[in-house]
């Protein structure tokens, strides 16, 4: 794969030119508690429960536990997409509750989601060129740094796949579609839910080789949502470990993972295949 695209900017690999040591945080989250109500009984559930995380520009930070633990409702609200009860959120310097709506839809290209099913964030209308042309004429000045062919390249699909349609593309080739989409807009902060989970088992680590590239290659920050804490592992520093609703214990993965504190940590390791921790390096 080319490292070095066409730009017509010198020197531009198409990394941000922005580094961790002076930029502040892309996110802030701070007590942040949602609610979901149930239509049909009323009663109000607590998915998210004073749940504060910190990802500093170029960080890889994720989210860790099983099904239903308030992950994906904490992704969703932290990235203004979602609903948000109590709590403090700045996304990329912005207070969300003081943001508009404007605002907000101008801050979206920075922010980037990778969703779990790949077919399903793709028109099944659309080949993946006219997916790609539909983007670029909504932020064409963003997208005007690389060309269809490089930007899959950069993704490691051939070019030839641009003329397929969503039906005609694998799993994997899908979700690396959805990551070329992302990837176009040069965003500070890839929220990736479960990016692997719809995949087969033999494309799931080369998506994720992929996600570590694209995090030393663009200096993006990466909110990694997971029920897998080999998939943490493979991309990420940090990890947040959220148990119905709650963070219940954080910090860097080689010391949650290495010498885990709380029960529910201990759990998910013992459920993983080879459950000691070992390094990635
Ligand atoms: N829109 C919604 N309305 C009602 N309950 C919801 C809604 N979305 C999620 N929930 C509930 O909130 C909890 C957390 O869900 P979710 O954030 O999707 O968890 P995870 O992503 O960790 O699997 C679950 O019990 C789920 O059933
Ligand atoms: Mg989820």
């Amino acid at each position: 794969m080319a490292e070095v695209v066409e730009t017509g900017v010198p020197g531009d690999v198409g990394r941000h030119p922005r580094t961790p040591a002076v930029d502040p945080p892309v996110l802030v989250v701070d007590d942040l508690v949602v609610e979901h109500r149930n239509d049909r009984t009323g009663e109000v559930f607590r998915a998210v429960d004073r749940v504060s995380l910190r990802i500093g520009a170029g960080e890889s930070v994720a989210v860790v536990g099983e099904s239903g633990s308030g992950k994906t409702t904490l992704a969703m609200a932290a990235t203004g997409l979602g609903p948000r009860g109590g709590g403090d959120i700045r996304l990329l310097g912005h207070p969300l509750h003081a943001t508009s709506r404007s605002q907000l839809r101008r801050l979206r290209p920075d922010v980037q989601v990778v969703f779990q099913d790949p077919h399903g964030s793709l028109d099944p209308r659309q080949s993946v060129r006219s997916g790609l042309r539909e983007l670029r004429s909504l932020q064409p000045e963003r997208t005007s740094w690389i060309g269809d062919a490089d930007l899959l390249g950069r993704v490691r699909l051939a070019p030839d796949l641009l003329d397929r349609y969503p039906h005609q593309l694998s799993g994997g080739q899908a979700q690396r579609v959805c990551i070329a989409r992302a990837l176009l807009m040069r965003p500070r902060l890839i929220v990736a839910d479960e990016p692997t989970s719809g995949l087969d088992v033999s494309v799931q680590a080369d998506v994720l080789a992929l996600l570590r590239q694209i995090r030393a290659t663009t200096g993006a920050a990466l909110l990694m949502i997971s029920h897998d804490l080999a998939v943490v592992r493979s991309v990420c520093d940090s990890v947040h470990v959220m148990y119905r609703g709650r963070v219940v214990e954080a910090g860097p993965c080689e010391t949650v993972f290495g010498t885990p504190e709380h029960d529910y940590t201990r759990e998910l390791l013992a459920a993983m295949p080879g459950a000691r921790w070992r390094s990635r390096r």
